[in-house]
């Protein structure tokens, strides 16, 4: 489906990998005029190859300043996506310690809460915005206890703003992908054991997770998810608000 996005302004967290890189190339390839980018990684954003202007701002989302210099930048926002997330360490809550909880819940919720007064604060009338929340928001798993727990809090957030829009018609909705062949699986212990196992053939590795967990038997890709967060952002969802769009081929159920 083919999206118009022409002249419009757009935040986008999360913006150098995966995701967020995928959504800035469709809103950039559908006609946006000028995408606000924030990331940490300022090497990859700076190496995004984009047809519409773009502002680069290099920081963490969890860090107020980086907000402040955002606002005082002006320019209003006709969408936002708000994706910029980890997923911490891969452990059950006994094995836990206070540092892993608050790094997941600086990024996901603190960080979330900041780019989210941002976006609602700059939004135009009638604009619209998306929050990256996860499919283990809404289904409990084992080991994943605060990124599980932070994106069940994205989904509430995603809700609870789009009551707080509706005098000016802003919608707010999230998205809850499954899994997604993106770089944060990179890293975690379990997933570099199942690249080894599988001789470090990545996809391999990705492909027997999807087909033990999902039941279309394949994970989603970054520009699948991209597709889906454009539509939540244009009129064509136009009375959609405070939804979670659960997109995982049928992991959930
Ligand atoms: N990949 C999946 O399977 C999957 C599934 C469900 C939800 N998600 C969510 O999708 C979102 C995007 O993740 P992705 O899969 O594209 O991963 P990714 O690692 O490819 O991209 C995440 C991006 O966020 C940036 N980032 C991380 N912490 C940041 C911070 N504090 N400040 C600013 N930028 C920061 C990273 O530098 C990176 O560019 C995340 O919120 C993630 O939780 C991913």
């Amino acid at each position: 489906m083919n999206f118009d996005f022409s002249g419009k302004r757009v935040l986008i967290t999360g913006a150098a990998s995966g995701i967020g890189a995928a959504a800035a190339k469709a809103l950039a390839d559908a006609g946006a005029a000028h995408l606000v980018l924030v990331d940490l990684d300022v090497d990859r954003l700076n190496a995004l190859d984009l047809p519409c202007e773009t502002s680069c701002h290099a920081g963490d989302v969890a860090d107020e300043a980086l907000w402040k210099s955002i606002e005082d930048e002006g320019g209003a926002l006709d969408a936002a996506f708000l994706n910029a997330g980890i997923a911490g360490n891969a452990a059950p809550f006994a094995q836990l310690s206070l540092e892993d909880w608050r790094k997941v819940m600086s990024v996901n919720l603190d960080g979330l809460f900041l780019s989210l007064r941002t976006a609602m604060r700059l939004a135009n009338d009638g604009a619209s915005m998306v929050v990256t929340a996860s499919v283990a928001g809404v289904k409990a798993e084992p080991s994943i206890g605060p990124y599980g727990a932070s994106k069940a809090g994205a989904i509430h957030m995603a809700k609870i703003a789009a009551k707080e829009g509706f005098p000016r018609k802003i919608r707010v909705n999230a998205i809850a992908p499954g899994g997604v062949d993106t770089a944060i699986w990179d890293g975690m212990p379990f997933f570099d054991d199942l690249v080894a196992k599988h001789h470090g053939d990545r996809a391999g590795a990705l492909s027997e997770m999807a087909q033990a967990m999902t039941p279309m038997g394949r994970f989603e890709s970054a520009e699948e998810i991209a597709a889906q967060v454009l539509f939540l952002l244009s009129e064509a969802s136009g009375t959609i608000t405070g939804t979670a769009l659960v997109t995982d081929g049928g992991y959930s159920l």
